[in-house]
């Protein structure tokens, strides 16, 4: 890393990312470690032009009350409190008076050049990763969500065919979404991608299963076996690329969220199947990720894509799967995500779909009785997923798409809209 950093020292601040992000915003990088962090671990950090101390309201971290090493308080970098300050760093706190305290602090009193960009970003980790990598090859999991999209971008820029993607379709994708990723990058970015057709041994271990942690299990579990066997048949794989992303970095050391769901990443290879990682874009945010994206040439409704889970369609048809009400979701979403779009709802939604539950209602059609399924809209806004709010959508738009459901998607009689914010819904159903 050839850029300026500042260091924000977390005292036990919830606000250190917003601080860390401020400042990336100035052009200039800027990482958050712990309190604890010792003088030799700051001393291997490239370029710190100053840190930063925050505590936020009292310094306290897990109950006990927190300062780092008095040996840094010694250490020659420009240092500033923005929480209540110590006696011993008031002596180095910088005195720039007026709004704009942090600016100021980087760039007079550390001098930090505005160097960081997502040009330079990608140079450098291009480098990084050839020297990484070598000549060996990296084996990467796509399955064309934001983050994988972006690691595999990078690293054919950096590697080009020592790069083996697998994107495995577990027939729970969206429509048409294993198809824009052979599109994207296989025709269009050349890469070598392994293509494997895994619809009917998924659906077939879904096959009665009701319950939603049992379903997520399976699949995550199974998407690994998949994986594992294609990795198996491949000779001289040395490594493995993860799209890792900075807030899993922090967040993994602090954790103490309770578990609600268990997520599916790729992780939980076997212990004989050893890879060293390749994680390129562990140093960014998600919409720094988006703007790496698109400086590396990928197509923006693959880059501003909203989040799908790993489980894709497997928790929005609900309780146990069946291939028709499979493929009721799949066209809803499709409608749904086109009508969103045109309405320009796609660029102000966080996240919007539609599910399919496992019951039936009766309805009319053609002059006679129905007994058919429902589809449900879900339409929320979010900052953090941690919490949600529902979207107000229009009246006609709503109208609309609920006459294209009933209309082009077949076994649905009814179409409803979901008013719960999370807490107490989950923003998924299962
Ligand atoms: P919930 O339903 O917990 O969802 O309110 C919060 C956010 O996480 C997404 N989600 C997942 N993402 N793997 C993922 O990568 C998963 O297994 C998974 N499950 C839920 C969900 O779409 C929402 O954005």
């Amino acid at each position: 890393m050839k850029q300026d950093m500042i260091v924000i020292l977390d005292l036990g601040s919830t606000e250190n990312t917003v601080i860390a992000r401020q400042i990336r915003e100035m052009g200039v990088y800027s990482e958050i470690h712990p309190h604890d962090i010792t003088p030799d671990e700051l001393g291997k950090l490239q370029n710190v032009k100053g840190i930063i101390l925050n505590g936020g309201e009292n310094r306290i971290v897990d109950g006990a009350a927190v300062d780092i090493a008095p040996s840094l308080y010694e250490l020659d970098y420009p240092m500033l409190a923005i929480d209540h300050p110590t006696a011993r760093c008031e002596e180095k706190l910088d005195r720039l008076p007026g709004e704009d305290v942090l600016r100021g602090f980087v760039f007079a009193t550390c001098k930090a050049e505005a160097n960081w960009n997502m040009k330079n970003f990608i140079d450098d980790q291009v480098e990084l990763i050839r020297q990484q990598v070598g000549d060996k090859k990296v084996l990467l999991a796509l399955s064309g969500g934001v983050d994988s999209s972006v690691v595999a971008a990078m690293l054919i820029k950096a590697i080009g065919k020592q790069l083996v993607c697998v994107h495995v379709n577990h027939g729970l994708m969206r429509k048409d979404e294993s198809e824009s990723v052979i599109r994207v990058f296989r025709d269009q970015l050349h890469a070598e991608l392994i293509y494997v057709d895994a619809v009917d041994r998924f659906l077939g271990k879904l096959e009665g299963v009701a319950d939603p942690e049992q379903k997520r299990k399976i699949i995550g579990g199974e998407f690994i076996r998949v994986f594992e066997e294609e990795a198996r048949k491949l000779e001289g794989i040395d490594f493995l690329g993860q799209g890792t992303i900075y807030p899993d970095i922090i967040e993994s050391g602090t954790k103490t969220a309770k578990m609600v769901k268990s997520h599916h990443n790729v992780g939980g290879l076997p212990e004989d199947l050893k890879f060293a990682l390749v994680e390129p874009l562990k140093q960014l945010f998600k919409d720094e990720v988006r703007a790496c994206g698109v400086e590396l040439g990928l197509p923006a409704n693959m880059v501003y894509r909203q989040p799908f889970p790993g489980p894709g369609l497997g928790v929005r048809c609900l309780g146990a799967i069946t291939r028709e009400r499979l493929e009721a979701v799949r066209e809803s979403d499709a409608i749904l995500r086109e009508e969103f779009e045109k309405a320009g709802l796609d660029k102000k939604v966080w996240q919007y779909f539609t599910v399919v539950p496992d019951f039936k209602s009766v309805g009319v059609k053609d002059n006679a009785r129905c007994f058919d399924y429902m589809v449900i809209i879900r339409a929320i806004n979010t900052i953090d997923a941690m919490s949600a709010t529902i979207e107000r959508v229009d009246w006609d738009v709503l109208q609309k798409i609920t006459d294209r459901i009933l209309a082009e998607v077949e076994h649905v009689n009814r179409v409803c809209y979901d008013m719960s914010p999370k807490p107490p819904a989950t923003i998924e159903f299962e």
